[in-house]
């Protein structure tokens, strides 16, 4: 197999606290990396790795792991600039913008969805993101919505049912009778195709008793529980997400001081999406508060085109660090580590011996320039798998 270094890296970002400065980024000096086929096999003083077939000299830039979006909607077609248009004019964001999305998405043939799938992933890839996972949610019919996941399945292993993103409008006088082919036939056609099911709890959207009723039908088909929690207003998603064991409670924007408890101790990543809330003119989840509290918290995207059209995951890392309490430290870490957490994924957000070579080297000296010098493409080489892709 073949054996690449990346040597003279001036701040190595590893994730592994045993190693290095001490801190949760393991964060390591005039560093080098080895990759043998997909794999990381070695990484320590850029003076003693060891002979490879091929070296690239990073010349005193940083590398830091590749980033992990662990919550997107990118199985959609259309546009959303109207809706948006009128938000920055004043109008409020409502859930039910979804069903515009979900319209275009239904008129779509398969290989425009794919195609659109694809760019975004290729956008969010040069801005580093080596992992991401992506929902269906603009389907809301049995066949739209299995097509979805088919859809997502052929560009990530990390792919959510999202049937509960809105009553279908097909539905819109029998809320019950939408969560009964959510959990029937619509479930039955989708797990097969699908690692996670999500519910957007939320007000015009799906209460507490009806995503409890969704989630564990999905567990007992063998799908794994996340949620959209607590995005708009208070609710119950974040206490259900937490109740249920599950991998996250996403966006996290209105919480009580018993919600941030329940995050606090249990293993509920809380995932915070700054994209949305930019997007949005929203307040900023308190990203603080969560980690004072003891939480595990990721950052993503959540790239869709009605509440966060950024596949940026450079420009979350700012918005969290100029606006939502975290350190430039934290703010990585979340985007890597914490998104793998957020995916119960070992083997990805970190470097070290047997992770996945999933690295980005960035134009700059550490990986503090990507807060530091926001909207900045300072992204200059990639790797997925061992796979020089940037
Ligand atoms: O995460 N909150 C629900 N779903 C998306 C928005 C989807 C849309 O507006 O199309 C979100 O923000
Ligand atoms: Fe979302």
């Amino acid at each position: 197999m073949t054996t690449t270094a990346v040597t003279h890296i001036a701040s190595l970002v590893t994730n592994d606290p045993s190693l290095g400065n001490g801190t949760p980024l393991g964060l390591t000096q005039d560093a080098a990396v080895v990759i043998e086929g997909d794999r990381i096999v070695w990484t320590g003083e850029s003076s003693k790795a060891p002979a490879t077939d091929n070296v690239l000299d990073a010349a005193g830039r940083a590398v830091i792991p590749g980033f992990v979006d662990s919550h997107s909607h990118l199985v959609f077609a259309g546009d959303r600039t109207q809706e948006f248009n009128a938000r920055m004019s004043g109008q409020p964001y409502r859930a039910g913008g979804i069903r515009t999305t979900v319209a275009a998405t239904r008129a779509a043939t398969d290989e425009e969805l794919s195609a659109n799938v694809a760019r975004y992933l290729a956008e969010a890839l040069r801005q580093g993101t080596t992992t991401f996972e992506t929902k269906s949610g603009y389907g809301l019919t049995v066949e739209d919505e299995a097509r979805a996941l088919r859809i997502a399945g052929r560009h990530t292993d990390e792919v959510t049912y999202l049937g509960a993103h809105i009553v279908s409008p097909d539905y819109a006088d029998d809320p019950a009778g939408y969560v009964d082919l959510v959990t029937g036939p619509m479930l039955e056609a989708c797990a097969p195709h699908a690692r996670w099911i999500d519910v957007f709890c939320e007000q015009g959207a799906f209460d507490g008793d009806q995503a409890r009723a969704i989630l564990t039908a999905g567990l007992a088909k063998g799908l794994q529980p996340r949620i959209h929690a607590n995005q708009l207003s208070y609710g119950p998603g974040v206490q259900l997400a937490v109740e249920l064991g599950a991998a996250s409670a996403d966006h996290c924007t209105h919480l009580t001081d018993a919600d941030v408890d329940a995050l606090g101790q249990g293993s509920t990543v809380a995932t915070l999406l700054p994209g949305a809330e930019f997007s949005t003119r929203a307040t900023w989840p308190d990203a603080r508060r969560l980690l004072d509290a003891g939480a595990t918290v990721a950052l993503s995207t959540d790239c869709n085109p009605g509440s966060s059209f950024t596949s940026s995951m450079p420009f979350c890392v700012a918005l969290a660090v100029r606006d939502m309490g975290m350190t430039p430290d934290e703010a990585i870490w979340s985007a890597t580590a914490g998104g793998a957490a957020a995916l119960r994924r070992t083997d990805i957000g970190r470097i070290t011996p047997g992770a996945r070579a999933d690295l980005v080297l960035l134009d700059a000296p550490s990986h503090v320039h990507l807060a530091y010098r926001p909207g900045v493409p300072l992204v200059s080489a990639v790797w997925r798998s061992g796979q020089r892709v940037v």
